[in-house]
Order: structure tokens, then C-alpha cells, then sequence
């Protein structure tokens, strides 16, 4: 493989989960958007093919990040290119910052590797490396991220790296969220894992409540494409609730939740595996005068539009 010439760059967009986060491992439906920031991979021609882990991440994240950039790196053949990694996004908030990571890696990878990276190789590339991250993804954040666009997704059984299937859902209305930090999250593997532990003891139990998330799922989508922001965060807040009856939730997203809702927020709940802390979306038709607020009060926020149309001079 000759050495890449040029350097390259690419963008992974970071992601929220509007509902179904979990139920989704099981097959039920999710609803999930890009975030504007994600994650900047660079490829600079090179001796061998090489990762430059960000000097943000901790010794275990840097460990992931290098066995599933030479997973992914072995899959196009090794290019010979360094990939430097520049993440915009809180690493390990909720906010699909391991997926923005590995769609921007495999987009350069495969650049470098004299492939197109279209936004299905970069999808089947991206998946093995969140392999590496999360052991049994559902797929949705890092189809979010390389398709940029609000999804309606659920996970299938398919031909080799295909992992779900993914229709956009538009809007007549902005769908604007507020995504606020509460406290420092769990690993998204030992939230999955725990889940998995409870609903194989009691299997029943729990089938039921997918069950009703992934209705809440359907209702959503359905509101979405009205332009129904009343329904869409109404559907928000009972998924927080099942969520919470999940075991998923802790007293920093509960306090976060109901502090979104008190300042208006149509539906708040929090967003991606939960856990100890991460990230919280509230649901506002404005958004920046609830981000100004919460900013002067010490909480870590920012305002993202998901859907619908933007005002001008908005970037897209
Ligand atoms: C993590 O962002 C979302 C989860 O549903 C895990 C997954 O879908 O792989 C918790």
C-alpha cells in the first residue's frame, strides 16, 4: 500500500437519542438525530498506519480507541497514513462521541485506502470499530453519525455489517433540544450489561416495558412528521419514566430531567446508555434563552436543532 499523499480530513457527528435508547439492543425502534460538534479525524501521509489518540482520553480510552483503529485500519488493508483525532464532544457523556469517532476514522481510513467513503462503507466500517467500543451495539449512534440526519432506526438481523434499518424523519417544525451534562457517566458496556442481566432473569417482565418504549417510539416518529412538538415531548417524558422504571436513571438525571422541565422544556428525559450521570435533552421550541440561563448557573449545555427547517444563516 503506498503512502496516502495529501492529507486528508473528515467530520463524525455526534448524536442524541430523542427516545428508545436500550430497547433498541432488543430489536424495538429508536428515534435519534446528529449533533452540529462531533469529532475531527485527520490523516497526514505516513511510514505505517497509526492512530494519535487525543490527549483528553484516559488510559482506557486510549487502549479502546488503538484496538479498534487497528481492526478497522486491517479491514482496508493498512494505508499508510497517521490519523490525529480531534473531538469537539465531551468524550463518554451519552452524546455518541466513540461512534463520531469512528465514523471520522473510517472516513479518512477509507480515503487513504483509495475508497469512496460513502455513507454506507463508512457505516460498515464504523461498525466494527464501535464493536470495540460498546461489545453489542444496536447500531443507531454511529448509523446517526454517518447519516447525519434524524432517523427513525431499528436494529435487524442481516447480511454482514448491516446492522438496521434507518428511515429520515422530517419535520414541518424545528425540532430543537437543549442537551444539559449532569455528573460523570458509567460505561455505556456496564449499563447495557446490567440491563441485560435483569431482563434474562425476568424476560416478561421487561419484554413489556420495550414494549411500550417502542410504541412511545412509534407515537413519536408519528409526531414528528406532524410538526406535533406538544405530543413528541409528551412521548419524551413517559420514556423517561419507563427508563427510570428500567433502572437506568440516577438521582443527577432526575434532578437534571425535572430542573429542563421547570425552566419549559415540552419533554425532557436523558439521552444515550444513562447510568450514574451524562447528558439530558429538553425539548424547547427556543432554546438559546434556556441555554443563556443554565450557562450562567454553572451547568455544562448547548442547544442543537435536530429537524425541520432552520432559520437563515443557520448552518445546516
Ligand atoms: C447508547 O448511545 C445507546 C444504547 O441504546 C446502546 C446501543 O444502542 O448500542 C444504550
Amino acid at each position: 500500500m503506498t503512502p496516502a499523499k495529501n492529507p486528508l480530513v473528515a467530520f463524525g457527528a455526534g448524536k442524541v437519542i430523542l427516545l428508545g435508547e436500550h430497547s433498541v439492543v432488543y430489536g424495538y425502534p429508536a428515534i435519534a438525530g446528529p449533533l452540529t460538534i462531533g469529532v475531527v479525524a485527520r490523516g497526514m501521509p505516513s511510514r505505517s498506519c497509526v492512530l494519535d489518540v487525543p490527549v483528553t482520553a484516559d488510559a482506557a480510552q486510549k487502549r479502546m480507541m488503538r484496538k479498534a483503529f487497528a481492526r478497522a485500519a486491517k479491514l482496508v488493508g493498512e494505508p499508510k497514513v497517521k490519523v490525529t483525532l480531534e473531538p469537539q464532544l465531551p468524550l463518554s457523556a451519552g452524546l455518541g462521541s466513540s461512534a463520531a469517532l469512528a465514523v471520522a476514522t473510517s472516513r479518512v481510513l477509507l480515503q487513504a485506502a483509495g475508497q469512496a467513503p460513502t455513507a454506507k462503507a463508512t457505516a460498515r466500517l464504523a461498525w466494527e470499530m464501535e464493536q470495540e467500543f460498546h461489545g453489542t451495539p444496536s447500531g443507531v449512534d454511529h448509523t446517526t453519525s454517518a447519516e447525519e440526519k434524524l432517523i427513525l432506526y431499528r436494529r435487524v438481523q442481516a447480511p454482514a455489517g448491516v446492522t438496521g434499518r434507518a428511515r429520515e424523519l422530517k419535520s414541518p417544525r424545528p425540532v430543537s433540544v437543549v442537551v444539559a451534562l449532569a455528573a460523570a457517566r458509567s460505561p455505556t458496556k456496564l449499563t447495557v450489561g446490567a440491563l441485560r442481566e435483569r431482563q434474562a432473569r425476568w424476560p416478561e417482565r421487561y419484554k413489556r416495558l420495550f414494549g411500550q418504549v417502542g410504541r412511545l417510539v412509534t407515537d413519536a416518529a408519528k409526531a414528528v412528521e406532524a410538526g406535533d412538538l406538544e405530543g413528541l415531548g409528551d412521548a419524551m417524558n413517559v420514556n423517561q419514566g419507563l427508563l427510570n422504571a428500567l433502572g437506568l436513571s440516577s438521582p443527577a438525571l432526575e434532578d437534571m430531567v425535572f430542573r429542563l422541565r421547570s425552566l419549559g422544556a415540552l419533554g425532557a428525559k436523558f439521552t444515550g446508555a444513562g447510568g450514574d450521570g451524562g447528558a439530558v435533552i429538553g425539548l424547547f421550541s427556543e432554546p438559546e434563552p434556556v441555554v443563556a440561563r443554565l450557562t450562567r448557573d454553572g451547568v455544562r449545555c448547548f442547544a442543537s436543532q435536530l429537524a425541520g427547517p432552520r432559520a437563515q444563516g443557520d448552518i445546516p
